[in-house]
């Protein structure tokens, strides 16, 4: 990261101190590819108490309490008095949200505390963190009775250098998890999916050096198929550490330097066979530093843009997409494990898929990396979603938090081709300067990838559609939700309608779609039916065909029927969102089928 960069990150940490806990304080820098780490899982059976007044961290006044839950007092229960108990509190599986857990607490929004204890024993030369792949939304974490830090942010991972706070012996971690929804919040109070609640992915100690690789990124250099651009960060800010690294079927093997910001950089001039949906080709990345050692497979491809074409090594490349949110099939809730993420990349495969659009904030870890190998590109997100608080310093810091978290996690994914910096904003200055801002940070941490949003179409009249958003001048690819044949007119509006779209770079239709019953059949005019919804994807294929040639990608919304608080409709919706072109139990639509020919002929 350049020293701008570092300005950039640092003003993100006043934002956050100066916020008072808005977003996220504390924190260490996020360690990468935990997953090849010295870890111990704290995945389990977690007691936990439910708390939606907030008791175990505020007195009778409001004001944070110091002898709060977090300090989990032993007491005798005869003399003295306390009015909670994690021994005797239920249990409940992390990870997982506590939505689906209980029906008790299946719209539950507020506070649960969690405990978890785990025996350890200190390495003299470690130093050990507490990383979590995920917690929905507001995250505080208490080790031994002590205030370790705060995360903000559903969907993105977070670490805590917890070295002072273990102890030999047994040791309590207890998390307060408060999933209520602000409108000051990333996202918002107002969104279109379910606010499933809980420490929704892995929890882990991890175990580190004193000096370890904290981050690293290998990956061609912009514009070029074969020059390796080489970068790796370590943990002490210190000049003149070697860094080797390795990747034998390139033969090769080089030892650089760190800088005095501990960073060390190299080019290398390689021909690596490059990573496609057709040859999904992983490449074994050694690094080593001292006592420290990461392995990663990694992918090397170019992505770019050339008028309106996208480009994947130089070749032009049509995205055959789907949106995706992250619920699993079948049992409907927060999705934590690779089975689950398995099932719906399945799907998009049978569907005849090159590219999936994982909706509307950054999937679990193992989502990304199993799309990889199975030759998917991903479009990642951040859920700057609907109307954000565009002039608040503390929610752009949030937003700008996760939007870092989420690059820092997945840049060495070949196949994550495009950051999203936002979904179905309304058009403002403020909104502008927020995420142009946003699309400058992004650029400036990774320039291999390209940069999104999903907009809005503004007409010129009825039936002559556009997209004219100040933001086409901040990003590489204009992408547009449009919704004719549901929210706007029925399907035979379908045959009328024709775009001008005037942007010298490719379209994109990131979301378009209606809502079917699987199994409720009419006639094609009829709402709700599958005929229906075959017939707008039937039509709207074909304006593309006929009059969008031009669209460079699709991403439908969306494979699977998902749970959303806003779809109330008795007997039709019942708390889901039934744009799916598979049902929330696996059935196929018919519009699936139309979708999957169409494909074929790509
Ligand atoms: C919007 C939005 C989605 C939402 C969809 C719908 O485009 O991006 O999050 O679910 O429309 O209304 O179904």
């Amino acid at each position: 990261m350049n020293l701008k960069g570092k300005f950039l990150l640092l003003g993100i940490l006043f934002c956050n101190l100066w916020s008072f806990g808005q977003t996220s304080k504390e924190l260490a820098p996020l360690i990468q590819n935990v997953y090849d780490r010295q870890r111990i899982s704290l995945n389990g059976y977690w007691n936990y108490t439910v708390d939606p007044l907030e008791t175990g961290y505020y007195d009778y006044r409001r004001r944070p309490n110091p002898d709060g839950f977090f300090k989990d007092h032993q007491v005798d229960n005869i003399n003295t008095y306390k009015e909670y108990d994690f021994d005797t509190s239920p249990v409940m599986p992390i990870p997982g949200d506590w939505n689906t857990f209980s029906d008790n607490l299946f719209l539950y929004e507020g506070t649960v505390w969690f405990r978890q204890q785990f025996l350890y024993t200190p390495k003299s030369d470690n130093k050990v963190y507490l990383y979590f792949g995920a917690s929905n939304y507001e995250t505080r974490v208490y080790l031994n009775g002590e205030r370790v830090g705060m995360h903000e942010g559903g969907y993105t991972p977070f670490n805590f250098d917890v070295t002072d706070f273990v102890k030999s012996g047994n040791n309590k971690l207890i998390v307060k998890v408060d999933n209520k929804r602000r409108a000051d919040a990333v996202p918002t109070n107002n969104f279109d999916w379910f606010n499933y609640g809980g420490i929704t992915r892995d929890v882990m100690l991890v175990e580190v050096p004193q000096t370890f690789i904290q981050s690293y990124k290998v990956q061609l250099k912009k514009g070029t198929s074969n020059i390796l651009e080489v970068k790796a960060q370590m943990s002490e800010k210190m000049a003149g550490q070697s860094v080797y690294i390795e990747i034998p079927e390139l033969k090769i093997k080089q030892t650089i330097t760190t800088d005095a910001s501990g960073l060390a950089t190299t080019e290398v001039k390689a021909n690596p066979a490059l990573w496609s949906p057709q040859s999904p080709k992983l490449y074994a990345v050694k690094i080593v530093s001292g006592k420290d050692a990461v392995n990663d497979e990694i992918g090397f491809r170019t992505i770019e843009t050339r008028g309106r074409e996208i480009l994947l090594n130089g070749k032009s490349i049509f995205l055959k997409g789907i949106s995706i949110h992250e619920e699993a099939a079948f049992r409907n809730g927060r999705i934590f494990s690779e089975d689950e993420d398995l099932t719906l990349l399945n799907w998009a495969k049978e569907l005849g898929c090159n590219y999936v659009r994982l909706a509307h904030y950054p999937h679990n870890e193992q989502m990304v990396r199993l799309a990889e190998k199975m030759g998917l590109l991903v479009w990642s997100e951040i859920p700057v979603y609907w109307t954000i608080h565009w002039e608040k310093d503390y929610v752009y810091a949030n937003a700008l938090n996760q939007l870092d978290e989420m690059i820092e996690r997945d840049q060495n994914r070949a196949n994550v081709f495009v950051w999203s910096i936002a979904n179905e904003t309304p058009h403002g200055d403020a909104r502008d300067k927020f995420l142009s801002s946003l699309a400058k940070y992004a650029r400036e941490k990774d320039d291999t990838r390209l940069i999104s949003m999903a907009m809005e179409r503004n007409d010129k009249s009825k039936e002559v559609l556009s997209i004219k958003d100040n933001m086409s001048n901040y990003v590489d690819i204009v992408s547009v939700n449009q919704y004719v044949g549901w929210y706007d007119g029925t399907n035979e509006k379908l045959d009328r309608v024709r775009w001008e779209v005037d942007y010298d770079k490719p379209l994109m239709i990131s979301e378009f779609g209606g809502e079917a019953v699987a199994g409720y059949h009419g006639d094609a005019s009829q709402i709700w039916t599958e005929e229906y919804q075959a017939e707008l994807y039937r039509k709207t294929l074909n304006m593309v065909d006929e009059r969008m040639g031009y669209v460079a990608g699709i991403s439908p919304w969306i494979l699977k029927d998902f749970r959303s608080s806003r779809r109330l409709l008795p007997n039709i919706q019942d708390g889901f969102n039934r744009k799916g072109i598979i049902s929330d139990r696996g059935d196929r639509k018919q519009a699936f089928f139309i979708l999957q020919e169409w494909f074929k002929k790509k």
